[in-house]
């Protein structure tokens, strides 16, 4: 048998130069292991599917169990991953997990649990977050069977990795809900937990967390995009005292994922691929005054990471990718912009324009051009709706703020910028 184990290891070295056992590898070296996608879609994302199905045990190799609880067409979701994942990506298999809300007693089939544990990797598609919990867990946060077994698996090294609300759903902290719930409702009615209110144009939040599979930290996604900063520093403003609640949250792009390796350890760190980056924000510092109505936030400090930017979690320890150089005294511009939908309510960031977008979110503007600038250390912007308005300050003049970023080679390409300690404050202005 032992024998047996060197051969297959040398055999798969010799077939193909990177693929060593990778659940060894995982194993040894990465340890748990999450990735987390903001939303990905099928084409142009080589890298983040790529990864998914490396860390899975590679071409050819990856067996791959799809939860589709989050989604509202199972059968339609099964066909889309079996596209992406066999055909685009070739893994060896997809398995589609039969359990939703509609089907939670598969959650203790022994054929069903049997399947779960054959799979090398798994993957959590998109949809609602909360139909994740509801299918997943029995009554008072009680975990399935299926969901212990995926958990097992995930402690002996296999990827867990998921999109959108599969991302949102892993944390043990407070976890978001779907619905349609903008950052301005958040930043005006505030956030609610959604075992008491149903009013889904609110933000609503599960106060038990999610799957419990990564500790500390909310988990939003599809975030500048959808202009989901003020949801999210919300949500942390109303949920941090909470037995749940956290003071940190990450807000993951679409088309963007966090590699999280070595979960659960000191040494638990999360690195960006794909296009855009992933928003990090800190409202340990804060100070909050919240009525109905009115609101107001001051320092959160807020970060926000790019390809190859990596952060160990437990110190929050930032290490910037050496393709990125500082900013502070190559600024470009003399002024900082402004805006006037800074959560961009009446802007759409359309998906077709990757892998190099031609409109940035206007957070993500407004925070690079402060960075960029030569004479401003404060900016702001506000939010579209009035009555009240908020305004979003920012200021780089604070200990640790720092941009860095790696320029574009010509007019057709994008610098590719990332911060940190961004200094935030949120207000109504009456
Ligand atoms: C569950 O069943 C309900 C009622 O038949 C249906 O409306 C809903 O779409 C189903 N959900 C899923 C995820 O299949
Ligand atoms: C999903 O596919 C199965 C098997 O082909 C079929 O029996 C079932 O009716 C389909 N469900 C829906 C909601 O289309
Ligand atoms: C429900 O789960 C069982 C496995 O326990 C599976 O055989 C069946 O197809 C599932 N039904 C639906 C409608 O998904
Ligand atoms: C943060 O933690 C990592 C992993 O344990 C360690 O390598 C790094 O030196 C720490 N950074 C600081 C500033 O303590
Ligand atoms: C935050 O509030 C505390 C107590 O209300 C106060 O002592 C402190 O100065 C405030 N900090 C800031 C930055 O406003
Ligand atoms: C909202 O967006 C539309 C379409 O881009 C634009 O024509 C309109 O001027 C915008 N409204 C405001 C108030 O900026
Ligand atoms: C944020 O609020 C703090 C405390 O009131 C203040 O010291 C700081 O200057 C404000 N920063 C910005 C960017 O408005
Ligand atoms: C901006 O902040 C830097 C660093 O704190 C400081 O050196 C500089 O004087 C500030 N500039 C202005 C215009 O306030």
């Amino acid at each position: 048998m032992e024998w047996f184990c060197h051969y297959s290891l040398v055999l798969l070295l010799t077939v193909n130069g990177f693929l060593i056992d990778e659940k060894f590898q995982q194993k040894n070296r990465l340890g748990r292991t999450l990735v987390l996608g903001g939303g990905i879609y099928d084409d142009n994302n080589k890298e983040i599917y790529g990864t998914i199905v490396r860390l899975a045990g590679g071409v050819n190799h990856a067996k791959l169990g799809i939860v589709l609880a989050a989604s509202g067409d199972f059968n339609a979701t099964c066909t889309f991953y079996q596209n992406v994942f066999l055909d685009m990506y070739h893994a060896h298999s997809v398995y589609c997990i039969p359990i939703n809300v509609n089907n939670t007693s598969a959650n203790s089939d022994p054929l069903v649990i049997e399947r779960i544990k054959q799979q090398t990797g798994i993957f959590f598609a998109g949809g609602e977050p909360e139909r994740v919990i509801e299918s997943l867990f029995y009554k008072n946060h009680v975990p399935s069977p299926a969901l212990l077994v995926i958990k097992e698996m995930f402690d002996t090294g296999i990827i867990i990795s998921g999109s959108s609300a599969g991302a949102e759903c892993m944390p043990s902290a407070v976890m978001v809900w779907g619905g349609t719930g903008s950052s301005y409702n958040a930043l005006q009615f505030g956030t609610y937990d959604g075992s008491e209110v149903s009013d889904r144009d609110y933000q609503l939040y599960d106060k038990d967390g999610g799957l419990g599979l990564l500790d500390g930290f909310i988990i939003d996604a599809h975030f500048s995009d959808r202009g989901r900063e003020g949801r999210l520093i919300r949500l942390l403003s109303d949920t941090h005292h909470l037995h749940h609640g956290t003071d940190w949250g990450f807000g993951i792009d679409e088309d963007t994922a966090m590699v999280i390796t070595n979960v659960g350890t000191e040494n638990e760190k999360a690195e960006v691929i794909g296009y855009k980056g992933v928003f990090f924000a800190d409202v340990s510092q804060s100070n909050i005054t919240a009525k109905y109505h009115s609101y107001s936030i001051t320092n959160v400090m807020v970060h926000y990471l790019t390809h190859g930017d990596s952060l160990f979690l437990k110190n929050k320890t930032m290490i910037f990718s050496s393709t990125k150089s500082p900013m502070i005294g190559f600024e470009r511009n003399s002024r900082a912009m402004t805006s006037t939908d800074i959560f961009n309510t009446n802007i759409t960031i359309s998906h077709s324009n990757e892998p190099f977008p031609v409109h940035y979110p206007e957070f993500v503007k407004v925070a690079k051009s402060l960075f960029d600038s030569k004479l401003d250390n404060v900016s702001y912007g506000d939010t579209y709706e009035h009555n009240p308005t908020f305004r979003v300050y920012m200021s780089r003049s604070g200990t640790g703020a720092k941009g860095y970023t790696e320029r574009g080679q010509d007019l057709q390409t994008n610098d590719i910028t990332s911060y940190t300690n961004l200094q935030v404050n949120i207000t109504s202005l009456g």
